[in-house]
């Protein structure tokens, strides 16, 4: 099984940025433990990150035929990105939402989420194990342990 984990802007700064809501741990840290997971988990994943809403959507245009499932925590975009929506319907790859912080429980304008709808499952809030529950449900559901 191939996973693509992307995650969008202003994420290459954790461990510096807010780390009152974010945490002390950085983007290196974060990729370790995906990386550690899915090697533990014997699946293959790509961990990729931007900050341009372009570059998200073609990554997310070349997983198409190529990956079995998706993590996206698009970050801002999340709130703003139709053109991302667009791009996971165009593919059409199980696709499973994350977000380290509570959005709920922040600003109004972090409440919406333009993918959840198209999203299998959203995980929010459980700051970077959000990313192996993430995983987890991708190979449960998806994957050859299904
Ligand atoms: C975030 C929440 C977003 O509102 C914010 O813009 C981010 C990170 C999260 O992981 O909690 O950059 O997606």
């Amino acid at each position: 099984m191939k996973i693509l984990v992307i995650n969008g802007p202003n994420l290459n700064m954790l461990g510096i940025r807010e780390p009152d809501i974010y945490g002390k741990g950085t983007y290196c840290d974060l990729k370790d433990l995906i990386i550690g997971y899915s090697v533990k988990s014997g699946v293959d994943v790509e961990v990729y990150q931007s900050n341009s809403e372009g570059a998200i959507v073609e990554k997310i245009q070349d997983a198409y035929g190529e990956v079995d499932g998706i993590v996206i925590n698009p970050a801002a975009y999340t709130h703003t990105s139709i053109a991302i929506l667009d791009a996971l319907k165009a593919v059409d790859i199980p696709t499973v939402e994350v977000h380290i912080s509570d959005v709920e429980s922040r600003e109004e304008f972090r409440k919406v989420s333009y993918i959840r709808p198209f999203c299998k499952k959203s995980v929010i809030g459980k700051g970077f194990a959000g990313y192996v529950e993430a995983l987890d449900y991708l190979i449960d559901n998806y994957g050859d342990r299904k």
